[in-house]
C-alpha cells in the first residue's frame, strides 16, 4: 500500500497519431475540465500534421508541452516516454487519454477525484453506469472477449484492462518499474492492469461513457491483437503454472514437517 500523499501536479498524456482534426476540442475540453492540469502531447511524427498542431497549440499556453518522437512506436511507446517526462518533472499523478474524442474530458473530475484514495484509477466501460457508443458489433466483441480471457486466464478482478483511459499515481508507476515493459501496442494498456495487481496497488474502476471517434480511423491493427493475444496467453500460464507450483509446495510442506 503507497502512500497517498494529496494529488496536486497533474499530467494528461495525450499520445496521436494522424489526429490535426481532433486534437484541438480535446485539449480544449481538458482546460476546461481539469483547468490545473498540464497536457503532454506526445506525437509519433504523424504524416498529417498532428506535430505542427500541437506546437501551435503549445505556443499558445504554457501548460500545454509537445514531445516529438521520430517514428511510429506504438502506444504502448509512446506512453513509456510520455511517463518518463513527468515522472522527471515530479507530476503527482499521470493521466492517459486518447486525442480522438472517445474519452470525454468531462469524466476528468471524477476520475482525478478516485485517485486521490487509489493509486491507479480505470475509466471503465464495463462496470455499472459505464458504456460504449457508436462502436461495431465486432469491436465490441474483440474488447469484451479479450477483457472476459483476461479476468479468466489471469484470475484479475478488473473489468475493464484494456481500458485507456486513466489515473497513475507518479509512486505507482514507480513502484511498477516501467524499465521492465516491453509491450508496444495497445497490449500495454493489460500490461500495466497486471503489473498493478501483482504490485498490489489498490485500483479503482470509474464508469466512463467510450464515444467512437467521428472523424479519422482507429490505428488498431492486426498486428496489435496478435501481440495482445501472445502477450496475454504467456502471462496466463506463467501465472496458472506459478500456482500449481504454489499448490504442490504447499502439499509437500506437511510431509517435510512430519519427517
Ligand atoms: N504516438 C502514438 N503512436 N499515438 C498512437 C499510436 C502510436 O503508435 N497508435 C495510436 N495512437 C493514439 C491515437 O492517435 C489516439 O489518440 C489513441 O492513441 C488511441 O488510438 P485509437 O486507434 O483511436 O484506439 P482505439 O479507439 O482503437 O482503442 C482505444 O480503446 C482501446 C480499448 O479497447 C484506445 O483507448 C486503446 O488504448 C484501448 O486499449
Ligand atoms: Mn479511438
Amino acid at each position: 500500500m503507497l502512500d497517498r500523499r494529496p494529488i496536486r501536479r497533474v499530467l494528461v498524456c495525450i499520445p496521436t497519431y494522424n489526429e490535426r482534426e481532433n486534437l484541438p476540442s480535446v485539449v480544449a475540453g481538458v482546460r476546461q475540465f481539469a483547468p490545473d492540469a498540464d497536457i503532454l502531447i506526445l506525437d509519433d511524427n504523424s504524416p498529417d500534421g498532428t506535430g505542427h498542431v500541437a506546437d501551435q497549440l503549445a505556443a499558445a499556453d504554457p501548460a500545454i508541452h509537445v514531445l516529438h518522437r521520430t517514428q511510429k512506436e506504438g502506444l504502448g511507446m509512446a506512453y513509456l516516454a510520455g511517463f518518463g517526462w513527468g515522472l522527471e518533472r515530479r507530476y503527482d499523478a499521470l493521466v492517459e487519454m486518447d486525442a480522438d474524442g472517445s474519452h470525454q474530458p468531462t469524466h476528468l473530475p471524477a476520475l482525478l477525484a478516485a485517485a486521490e484514495n487509489a493509486d491507479l484509477v480505470i475509466g471503465s466501460r464495463y462496470v455499472p453506469g459505464g458504456s460504449v457508443r457508436n462502436w461495431p458489433l465486432s469491436r465490441k466483441a474483440l474488447s469484451v472477449g479479450g477483457n472476459l480471457y483476461i479476468r479468466l486466464i489471469l484470475g484479475m478482478a478488473v473489468h475493464d484492462a484494456t481500458a485507456g483511459y486513466r489515473v497513475y499515481r507518479a509512486d505507482a508507476l514507480r513502484t511498477i518499474g516501467l524499465d521492465q515493459v516491453a509491450s508496444q501496442g495497445y497490449c500495454f494498456q493489460t500490461d500495466l492492469t497486471v503489473r498493478a495487481t501483482r504490485a498490489g496497488l489498490r485500483i479503482t474502476e470509474v464508469p466512463i461513457e467510450f464515444v467512437e471517434r467521428e472523424v479519422g480511423a482507429s490505428k488498431m491493427n492486426n498486428d496489435i491483437v496478435r501481440e495482445s493475444m501472445l502477450r496475454i496467453t504467456r502471462w496466463g500460464l506463467e501465472h496458472r503454472a506459478g500456482q500449481v507450483r504454489e499448490l504442490v509446495a504447499s502439499k509437500r510442506e506437511p510431509r517435510w514437517h512430519a519427517l
